[in-house]
């Protein structure tokens, strides 16, 4: 097997932040993953020893950050080379809340989701956490942060990105099923009500529209 195949595979990267018993911590995953869209399930694979899997398991709910492509590398490096058994990671850090008192960020970030885990599956090194996601915001704007960008920023390269606007400004329609995109010529709105995902055949109503 050739390991390094792996390395192609595309993720994002992401503060899980938690706050059980008057403990708030955090640590970078790049493993935050939707599962399905309804209901809006996600999943998160955490290392048993990290603390921020400990009292994630403890609480059973979490917040995922999703880090933008401006995320200064030393945040990156606080709350994923560290661990909050001898720091306070939060501390300086602007954050906020969820309704499950849980720290998420909103400098840095392009949006954040409340997840409160429905099942934990034992998988060796590692948790894999099935959530529900019962709140999800936008924090900013921008492009993400991917695990590849990290890699490439850490090692002084720099990435082609950049966290300009898209100059484009047309409204784009995704479905929420198939992550098909809408490209037909009939502006989406005067699409008939009839009208069906030519991919996945779902209705009109599970398009989201996204500017
Ligand atoms: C780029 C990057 C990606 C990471 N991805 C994960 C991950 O998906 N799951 C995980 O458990 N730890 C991951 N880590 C490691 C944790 O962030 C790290 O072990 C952290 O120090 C744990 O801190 P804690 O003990 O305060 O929880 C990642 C670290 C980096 C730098």
């Amino acid at each position: 097997m050739d390991k390094t195949s792996l390395f192609t595979l595309t993720y994002g990267l992401f503060i899980a932040g938690v706050e059980e018993n008057d403990k708030m911590n955090g640590c970078i995953i790049n493993t935050a993953v939707q599962s399905t869209s309804d209901p809006v399930q996600m999943s998160v694979t955490m290392m048993k020893e990290n603390l921020t899997t400990q009292l994630i398991k403890k609480k059973g709910s979490m917040t995922i950050s999703v880090l933008s492509l401006d995320c200064p590398l030393d945040i990156i490096q606080s709350f994923g080379m560290k661990s909050g058994r001898n720091c306070s990671k939060f501390e300086g850090i602007e954050h906020k809340v969820d309704g499950n008192s849980n720290p998420y960020l909103e400098k840095n970030t392009l949006a954040y989701m409340s997840l409160n885990v429905s099942s934990v599956l034992d998988i060796g090194s590692h948790y894999l956490f099935i959530c529900d996601v019962v709140e999800a915001e936008k924090t900013g704007k921008g492009q993400p942060m991917t695990y590849a960008d990290y890699r490439a920023l850490k090692s002084g390269k720099t990435v082609s990105k950049t966290n300009d606007e898209p100059s484009n400004d047309k409204t784009t329609y995704i479905c929420t099923v198939c992550h098909y995109v809408y490209d037909g010529e009939i502006p989406f709105d005067e699409l008939p009500d009839d009208w069906t995902c030519p991919v996945c055949n779902k209705p009109k109503s599970v398009f989201l529209a996204e500017s």
